[in-house]
Formats: C-alpha cells, structure tokens, sequence
C-alpha cells in the first residue's frame, strides 16, 4: 500500500511548509520553495532486530583501524586515515578535481583492499580517459555507472567493498520520490539511505557533493550533520594549488589542511608547504608568519600596499584574512603607534592567497603595513607572530613552540614572538635568534629601525 505525501520544500535551507509562499519564511529567498512528492510505502525497510545493548566496560578502546587513502596528505586532513565504516563528504567547485583525487586514491586503496567507485555523472568511457592520464596501477578497483539509488545501493552490497564513492550525490536520485537530482530533498534522502548502509555493513563512503556559488555544500548544509567528516576541496582558477580543508571530524581534528598540486598527470601532494607561500625576499611592506592549521605549522608571508589616497574614504582590500581583521589592526596602530592611516589606502594580500585564520598572523599584518607605510624593508630573515591587543599588547599565540620550530626548519634567523615561558627560550638555543615583545611599539622598534 503506498500513499501520496505533498511538500513544500525551500532549496536554499531545506525548511518544510505544508503549503506554497514565493518567499521562504525561514531563509527568506524568493522563488525558492519546490513541491516535492514522495510517495511512501509502509513496507518500506523491514527492522532488523539483532542488536542488543553491551555493558560500557566491556567495550575495547583499542585504536580504531584506519587505513591509509594513498596520500599523506589526504590521511593527515581525515586524522591519520580512513576508518572503517564511517562517512566523509568530499565538497568543492565543478572542475576543481575532487573526482581525480578520489580516482588515484581509489586506485591506490584497490592495491590491498577491495573499492567501489560508483559514477553517476559520467560514464565508464570517460572514467577510463581520466584514468589512463594518471599513470597508475590498481588490483581490485570496481567501476559502475549508474544514477538510479536502489541499483547502487544493491550493487553495493552485491560487491561488499572496504571503500566505496559517490560521484556524486547531485546526481544520483531515489526513484521513489518525483522531485529532480540534486534536489534538498533527494540528496538528504539519497544520503541517509547510503549512510544507513555503510554503517550496516562497515563500508567506508565517500561522497561527493558540488559546493554552490555562495559555498555552501548543496542540499545546504543538509548533509554535513549526517556525515562524520567534511572535507572542502580548495583552489582558484590561477594557481595550480589545491587544499584539502577539514571542517568536520568525528574521528579528528578540524581545520587540519593537506596541499595538493594538479598536474598534467594529476594531484600530487606537497611534502614541504612552507615552500610556496613564502618567498623570503626581503622587501619592503612583506613579512613572514608561522600560522597554525589544525596541527601543522605553515609559514605564509603577508604582503602589504600602502599609499596615499585619492579617495574621500581610504580603501582597504584583503585577500586571506578577514577585513574586519585588517580594520582593528589599522585601529590599533593608530592609537598605540601613533601614526595616523586614514589618509592612505591599504591593501593586504597573504602569500598565494592562502587563507590565514590564526590570530597570531596579527604581528605580521602590523609591520608590514608599517614597513610599506615608511618603505623600509623588515628585519632579514624574520617571522612574526603574535595577537594583537586592543591596547597595543602582543598576546600569546597558541602552539608556540611547534611555530618556532618550524621557523627553526625554515632556516628563519630570527623570530619575533610575545613574552615566553623561560623553558622555551632554552630549548632553542643557538638555534634561532627569539625577540620577546610585550606590545606592538616594541615590535616596531626592533624589526623597522635601519
Ligand atoms: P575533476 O576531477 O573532473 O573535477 P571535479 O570532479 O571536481 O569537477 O578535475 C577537472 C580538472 O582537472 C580539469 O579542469 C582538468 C584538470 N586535470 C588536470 O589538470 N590533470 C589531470 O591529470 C586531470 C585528470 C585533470
Ligand atoms: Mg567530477
């Protein structure tokens, strides 16, 4: 016995009304709501009843088996591999490479475990195209194009593979409901069909979803609850520079990055990414910071242009850190360094524009405004950080200690940080020459003064 269900649903936040309004009451977007009929069979999934509660003590908390995707980088931003059973939502642009990345990983896992790779946005033909550029071996990798939901799902369990991928989750439908592919309602359903069926039979999904112009994942942020990882898959059209951003972990930290680059035979991971976001020149208006993503030391250089304005309000632009960032710091220096910015426009641009969320970047934005403001180039060979204080102080930065010593490797002379614990200091003797500061002025008087 089946019956009709009729909704209303909005497909920019996958709010529910039983009725139709050109306007979303939640999200308030016009012409967004879509009915959507699904019809709903009462024998839809039978119960299994197999499943007993266990006492809490008697569950081992041995380590969960991971297994390694084939990239060091890839491991590192799921928190040391893939682990059995759980879901990982891969979103990013069309064309930034996300159905390579799977592709070679998949080719990699097949050398000692079994994989499923379901197409559904192309066909076997042209998998075998992308394939054949990447120059690599597989053993026991499965390929199957199919759009229909209950076919993938039974292939699935037909193959029983350790790793399996949609791609992607826009394009696959469940043929029991009318409304079109990619649609909020399909995608959440499609989706919690297939995490159903991952965590019954311990296989590890990964699903690919297309982010849309605001960058939001599609089906917006409908999916990313369901899951246990969310992974973005970063890059511009310029560079050939892509980044895996963490955002959600079950298993792992968050905001943990792996760098990529597309090649003409596909991605190749970056071993040294310190490397191509610094430039070490020393010139005036560019600083070097030691930045914190997730639990990886980066050294970024921030660039800065500032110049005297032809417009009634100055300018300020940023590319890699936030503007209302930019804002307090020129506050700051107003008010504590005693130079007064709002004559002069000012651009701030981060080393291939590498996005900066780490507040100790802070120190470094400073004096390379100051050291475009006076044209004097910075101290050599030196790294900022710190937080600044609405006061002028320079606050503590967090991971300290991993930041220096990735200067340390960098073959960075000197670094200036806030006041450190006097254990600190000692461990890097002779290593690296460190400046203590207590506030922005003193920073100022050691790395601008020729
Ligand atoms: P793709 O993986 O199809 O992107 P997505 O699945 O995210 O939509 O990547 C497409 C782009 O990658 C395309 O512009 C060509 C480029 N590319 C390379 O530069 N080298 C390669 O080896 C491959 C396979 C693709
Ligand atoms: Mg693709």
């Amino acid at each position: 016995m089946s019956s009709k269900l009729s909704t209303f649903i909005c497909q920019n936040c996958g709010s529910e009304t039983s009725q139709y309004f050109g306007k979303c009451l939640n999200c308030n977007s016009w012409n967004s709501i879509v009915e959507e009929i699904k019809s709903k069979s009462s024998k839809h999934q039978e119960i299994k009843n197999n499943k007993k509660s266990i006492p809490f003590n008697e569950i081992s908390s041995k380590e969960i088996s991971r297994f390694t995707s084939g990239f060091r980088e890839f491991d590192r931003v799921l928190g040391g591999g893939i682990v059995p059973g759980s879901v990982v939502l891969l979103g990013g642009e069309p064309g930034i490479g996300k159905s390579t990345i799977v592709l070679q990983s998949a080719g990699k896992i097949s050398l000692n475990k079994k994989v499923l790779y379901i197409t559904a946005e192309e066909s076997l033909e042209q998998v075998k195209i992308r394939w054949e550029r990447l120059n690599q071996n597989s053993i026991d990798l499965k390929i199957f194009a199919e759009t229909n939901l209950s076919l993938i799902i039974n292939e699935i369990k037909r193959v029983n593979p350790c790793f399996a991928i949609i791609d992607s989750i826009q394009a696959i439908h469940n043929h029991e409901m009318q409304s079109s592919p990619g649609s909020v309602s399909q995608v959440r359903a499609c989706s919690s069909e297939l995490q159903t069926l991952a965590k019954d039979n311990n296989i590890a999904l990964l699903i690919i979803g297309h982010v849309t112009k605001d960058g939001a994942l599609a089906g917006p942020k409908t999916l990313e609850h369901l899951v246990d990882t969310v992974i973005n898959f970063e890059g511009d059209n310029i560079s050939s520079h892509r980044l895996l951003r963490s955002i959600k972990n079950r298993f792992g930290s968050t905001f943990e990055i792996g760098i990529f680059e597309m090649l003409e035979e596909g991605l190749q991971e970056i071993k040294n990414p310190s490397s191509i976001f610094t430039n070490k020149e020393n010139i005036s208006g560019v600083t070097t910071t030691i930045t914190n993503e997730g639990t990886r030391p980066l050294a970024v250089d921030i660039q800065a242009l500032v110049n005297k304005t032809f417009y009634s309000n100055p300018r300020r632009t940023t590319t890699g850190i936030s503007i209302n960032r930019l804002h307090q710091i020129l506050a700051v220096i107003e008010k504590h360094v005693g130079i007064k910015l709002s004559e002069f426009d000012c651009y701030i641009a981060t080393g291939g524009g590498f996005e900066i969320n780490d507040p100790s970047s802070d120190l470094g934005v400073a004096i390379s405004i100051l050291s475009s403001l006076k044209n004097i180039p910075p101290l050599a060979s030196t790294s900022f950080i710190g937080e600044l204080g609405l006061s002028g102080q320079v606050r503590k930065s967090n991971n300290l200690r991993t930041k220096i010593e990735e200067a340390v490797r960098l073959g960075i002379k000197n670094i200036v940080v806030p006041k450190l614990e006097e254990e600190l200091n000692n461990n890097f003797q002779n290593l690296i020459n460190i400046k203590e500061i207590s506030n922005i002025k003193e920073a100022v008087n050691y790395s601008l003064s020729k």
